[in-house]
């Protein structure tokens, strides 16, 4: 293990986890991957390293990012000097039907974590924040200066967590990144990592699954929004590419820079009915679909700019659409079932 290297990534076990703990493994860091196995699977933080030289070091642990004492004594043990908090909830309908579990396990569990942090000398942090900050953004695309407006108790969770944030670095000297997701979509065939919720709930998957007859008729939410095909659109950006720029904020951090928010997004917007069209050509079927109503709660268009990510953090996505719904047909196709043992 190289000194002073040692990085905390919780949620690690999960889908974006799993390839940051990758990403983490390949710059050199060693990796303390800590899940309570709720949502994630223990099978892909194996799999995260398995092909990796024997250096690299990657321990899974099973516990609570809200349970202090445990992340004290994983600082120590473990010279723990940066965080990456994945950790969390992230369903917008269930944060409104439960909000309370949303609130608890966002924030509360991620102020514990962050106080445990703080008082173990743990001052480098990069958090999962989400596009779901923005609610239905008046400008696209959003750079980061558009007014935190969320409209469900996810994004709310999200900002809250931003806020706390900003104050602890005014007052403690943590450094931070909050990095807001857009649309993580693909997997590594190769690495054998990829998408496996239950249920899943996402538009790729689902939309794969129902090209490989894995499941019934897609619902496409909604015809009548105010886009070219009456479809949303979303900014899908790769997972690969989400996990590289976790590497950037965590080289700023590391030098002495902070990096606050930003979006991790492509720039560009696909409609649900162009993520289907490339669903067919990745696969060679078409995806079956019918046309429902809308979900409640979806904005018309979420789209980043990538001007600050290109800027503070020196990162632009490297794949395409195309690619990542091809890595993630590719890894269905070699996944079926996704991975042992089921997970929640
Ligand atoms: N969609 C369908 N049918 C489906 C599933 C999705 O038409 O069966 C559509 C949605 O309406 C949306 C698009 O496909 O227009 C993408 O939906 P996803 O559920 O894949 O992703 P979201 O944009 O809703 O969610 C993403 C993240 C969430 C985060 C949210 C914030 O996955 O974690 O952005 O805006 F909360």
């Amino acid at each position: 293990m190289r000194d002073g290297q040692a990085v905390l990534v919780t949620g690690g076990a999960g889908y974006i986890g799993s390839f940051v703990v990758r990403a983490c493994l390949l710059s050199g860091r060693s990796v303390v991957a800590l899940d309570d196995g709720s949502k994630g699977h223990f099978e892909a933080v194996r799999r995260a390293g398995a092909d990796l030289a024997d250096g690299a070091l990657v321990h899974a642990v099973r516990g609570r990012v809200g349970d202090g004492e445990l992340i004290r004594s994983l600082v120590r043990e473990h010279d723990i000097e940066a965080c990456v908090h994945l950790a969390g909830r992230s369903l917008v309908a269930e944060s409104v039907a439960d909000p309370l579990t949303y609130y608890d396990s966002n924030v509360g569990q991620g102020l514990n974590l962050l106080s445990a942090l703080v008082a173990s000398g743990v001052k480098r942090f990069v958090f999962s924040s989400s596009a779901a900050v923005y609610g239905h953004p008046a400008t696209v695309p959003i750079a980061e200066d558009e007014p935190l407006l969320p409209i469900n108790p996810y994004g709310e969770t999200k900002m809250v967590m931003e806020l706390a944030l900003r104050r602890l670095h005014e007052a403690y000297g943590l450094t931070y990144a909050a990095l807001r997701y857009f649309n993580a979509a693909g997997a590594d065939e190769a690495a054998g990592l990829g998408e496996d919720h239950h249920p899943e709930s996402h538009l790729v998957p689902l939309a794969v699954d129902a090209a490989l007859g894995l499941r019934g008729a897609l619902t496409v939410f909604g015809r009548d929004y105010p886009t070219p095909d009456g479809t949303c659109i979303r900014d899908y950006v790769d997972v690969r590419d989400i996990a590289q720029a976790h590497i950037a904020a965590l080289d700023v951090l590391q030098a002495g820079g902070s990096v606050g928010p930003v979006n991790l997004g492509t720039g560009t917007g696909f409609s649900v009915l162009e993520v289907l069209d490339a669903v067919e050509v990745a696969t060679g079927r078409a995806v079956p679909h019918v046309f429902g109503d809308r979900r409640p709660g979806d904005p018309a268009v979420l789209v980043a700019s990538g001007e600050r990510a290109r800027h503070v953090l020196g990162w632009a996505p490297a794949h395409s659409l195309a690619s990542s719904v091809a890595a993630a047909a590719g890894w269905r196709r070699a996944w079926p079932q996704g991975y042992p043992n089921g997970g929640a």
